[in-house]
């Protein structure tokens, strides 16, 4: 691991003139700020800088264009990515891989910065194996990624949750209604017990507590605090438990109690970045550079322990997170 925290050299001797940078998989909210910093650190440290368009599918069909500082101007506020992003079933093959590492070759480039999540990596270390210089920055609403305690987007999901949840509990509090929301995740629940901590539900489903995911008991806690004069409810379920429009039918036909389903589904990758996420995203995109200038190769940025860290690629891809259960069991002790 290599803490590149410290005082910048502008003079830094690097054999390193050109580099790529493309966002891949789903939008982040901060994407455009990672971006932002990849292009104006390497232009300050006399860098080609050239811009992959729609992730992997761009670097395989050559869709470049080179970056300049001006072409990230006024970029920092927008949500969804400049540079377009898509999922590319066409990495999962061995002549797909081929292809974007020998495009990576023709077009001459030192290094790669791929933002993005998972699946994103796992496309790294298909090119890494091929000669292709990759450093990636973790990307991702759903913060989802091993090595990294924070992933770009996280922060600004979480808000946009959090906003749903209070806009609903006006609603579900004038009627004395229930509401169930489901936040997106894929098949991780950070998303859901923060949206639920914040937003103040009473109950959260989510797909790594397999005990809780229980109507019953869920029902349960909606009558116990009916019981003691609470007039409305907000339940949360993350996308990897799902059935919400079901569990919203059943509340209501076994307490009686009217409960309306909401899918706030992609609503939550777009909008203008939080603080956090755009300094996150800028901190990273500034080490990503720093990282491929001090001759490191096939690395991931890591945000862990309140410091940014370059982790090695593979080593990353086989680290472990788990989700903090104390969460959940507080947001059930503040649900009285
Ligand atoms: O990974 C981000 C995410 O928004 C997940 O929360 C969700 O399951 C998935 O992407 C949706 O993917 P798509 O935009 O391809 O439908």
């Amino acid at each position: 691991m290599v803490n590149l925290l410290g005082e910048d050299n502008k003079d830094i001797k690097t054999e390193i003139k050109k580099i790529g940078v493309l966002t891949s998989g789903g939008d982040a909210p901060g994407m455009n700020a990672a971006i932002r910093a990849v292009v104006r650190t390497g232009q300050y440290h006399n860098v080609q800088v050239i811009g992959i368009r729609k992730g992997y599918n761009g670097l395989i069909n050559g869709e470049i264009k080179e970056m300049y500082s001006k072409d990230v101007s006024n970029v920092m506020n927008l949500g969804g990515t400049i540079l377009h992003t898509a999922r590319c079933p066409e990495m999962m093959t061995e002549e797909g891989v081929d292809k974007a590492a020998a495009i990576y070759k023709i077009l001459g480039l030192d290094a790669l910065v791929v933002i993005g999540g998972d699946g994103s990596f796992r496309g790294m270390e298909s090119l890494a194996e091929r000669g292709v210089n990759c450093v990636g920055i973790p990307a991702t609403i759903d913060l989802d990624m091993n090595s990294t305690e924070y992933t770009i987007g996280f922060d600004t999901a979480v808000n946009t949750g959090m906003d749903a949840l209070n806009k609903l509990r006006d609603t579900s509090s004038s009627h004395e209604r229930c509401s169930v929301v489901e936040v997106m995740g894929r098949d991780a629940g950070y998303i859901a017990i923060w949206c639920a901590m914040v937003g103040g539900a009473e109950d959260v489903m989510f797909p790594e507590e397999k005990g809780n995911i229980d109507d019953a008991k869920v029902i349960q806690q909606i009558l116990a605090n009916r019981s003691i004069g609470k007039r409305h409810n907000l339940i949360v379920v993350a996308e990897g438990v799902g059935g919400t429009q079901k569990l919203a039918q059943k509340i209501q036909e076994i307490t009686g109690i009217q409960t309306r389903a909401t899918i706030l589904g992609h609503l939550q990758r777009g909008g203008s970045p939080t603080a956090v996420d755009r300094m996150h995203a800028s901190m990273m995109g500034y080490h990503a550079v720093k990282a491929i200038l001090a001759g490191e190769k096939n690395k991931v940025v890591a945000y862990n322990r309140g410091r940014y860290e370059i982790l090695d690629l593979k080593e990353a891809m086989q680290m472990e997170k788990h989700i903090d259960r104390e969460i959940y069991d507080v947001i059930k002790i503040l649900a009285i």
